[in-house]
């Protein structure tokens, strides 16, 4: 795997994920040119999208790293998605700019069709244009899409052979909504593409929205926990790392045609072990004592289901595992401790 003296373009790159495989992809290529993509969003603190974008740029100064440029721009806004491929002709694109959260859909849907629709749709146009008049173009589009797409399946774990046509969530119809346009651009003008269904991921400079860093800010200001379905859920906690280097996996290797001649594949990048919500937020807390965060477990305040919300997540990962000889492997509680430490830093050191 080589992405030397190759432009790739992250969307998303002032987000979670997006901003740690950009990091990685400069602290390894040294040649890479990676072009970094987002709308830099108000759906959650900005100021930890500013950091991420801040040590990207940092990062990028460094001797021996690759470049990194950053477009500050809306994927809606269509006539921008093409200046930015005809200027830096990626030769891979990663899709993961999206707006994400289950909940926030309920309140916000426009929200999600205008990133993951809209969005999404501008990225397939530019891909398919970047052929036009014999230019090489784009030769991998991967782009995220998520275990939400399961919905409600009974059958665990969830397998990419599985059904997924029962979302719960706008949100989940969004993305299954991707694999599908994905797949007919992929079939239409012969372009490799590759969905990721991300399965719960976490780790440090993460998302704020999600559960484990409500939990973390709820902990610190010692304020009573909410569980929900009285915490009888299971989430396949993935730890960044794990994801990030799947991704990159993936990303060099584009699919086999399929038996209607499609280059257009889907797998779960998951840790195949589902964890109770209640053993998770025991070893968050353990995590947080161990670092001094806080000095003793926090009340709990068990509710119903939330709407859109599942029972459980589950990764089957046998085909990424025989695809590229990877599967996660790092464990919730390392990959929590490494949370409690980052969040030491950033937040207590202040
Ligand atoms: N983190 C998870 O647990 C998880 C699980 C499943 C799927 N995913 C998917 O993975 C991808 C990355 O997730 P993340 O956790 O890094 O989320 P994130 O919210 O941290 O990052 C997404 C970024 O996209 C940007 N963005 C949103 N709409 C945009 C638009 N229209 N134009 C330009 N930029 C826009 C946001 O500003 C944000 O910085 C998303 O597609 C998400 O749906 C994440």
């Amino acid at each position: 795997m080589n992405f030397n003296n190759k432009a790739i373009l992250v969307t998303g790159s002032a987000g979670f994920i997006g901003f740690h495989l950009s990091k990685k992809l400069i602290q390894e290529y040294p040649s890479v040119t990676v072009i970094g993509f987002d709308s830099v969003n108000t759906y959650y603190d900005v100021r930890l999208k500013e950091e991420r974008l801040r040590l990207l740029e940092e990062t990028s100064k460094r001797p021996e790293t690759g470049t990194f440029h950053f477009i500050k721009g809306n994927l809606a806004d269509k006539a921008l998605v093409d200046s930015v491929f005809s200027k830096y002709q990626p030769e891979i694109v990663v899709n993961l700019a999206a707006q994400a959260g289950v909940r926030y859909s309920i309140t916000n849907p426009e929200a999600y069709i205008e990133s993951n629709i809209i969005g999404f749709f501008n990225i397939l146009e530019a891909c398919r244009h970047s052929c036009d008049n014999g230019a090489l173009g784009v030769k991998h589009l991967v782009y995220a899409s998520s275990s939400s797409v399961y919905g409600g399946n009974k059958k665990v774990p969830y397998s990419t052979e599985d059904k997924t046509d029962h979302p719960v969530s706008l949100y989940a119809a969004t993305k299954k909504s991707d694999e599908l346009l994905a797949y007919s651009y992929s079939k239409l003008y012969q372009i490799p593409m590759t969905g990721l269904r991300f399965f719960t991921v976490y780790g440090p400079l993460g998302r704020p929205d999600m559960a484990y860093f409500g939990f973390t800010n709820h902990l610190v200001k010692g304020e009573t926990i909410q569980i929900f379905n009285y915490g009888d859920m299971y989430r396949d906690f993935t730890y960044i790392d794990d994801i990030v280097e799947g991704t990159s996996h993936v990303m060099a290797q584009i699919p086999k045609e399929d038996e209607n001649k499609v280059r257009h594949k889907v797998y779960n990048i998951g840790n195949n072990s589902p964890e109770s919500l209640l053993d998770f937020v025991e070893t968050l807390e353990n995590c947080l004592i161990a670092e001094g965060i806080i000095t003793q477990k926090g009340k709990r305040e068990l509710l119903p289901m939330q709407p859109g919300d599942v029972y459980q997540t589950y990764a089957d990962v046998r085909e990424l595992e025989k695809d590229f000889g990877f599967r996660p492997k790092t464990s919730l509680k390392e990959g929590l401790s490494r949370y409690a430490q980052w969040y030491k830093s950033f937040y207590q050191s202040k």
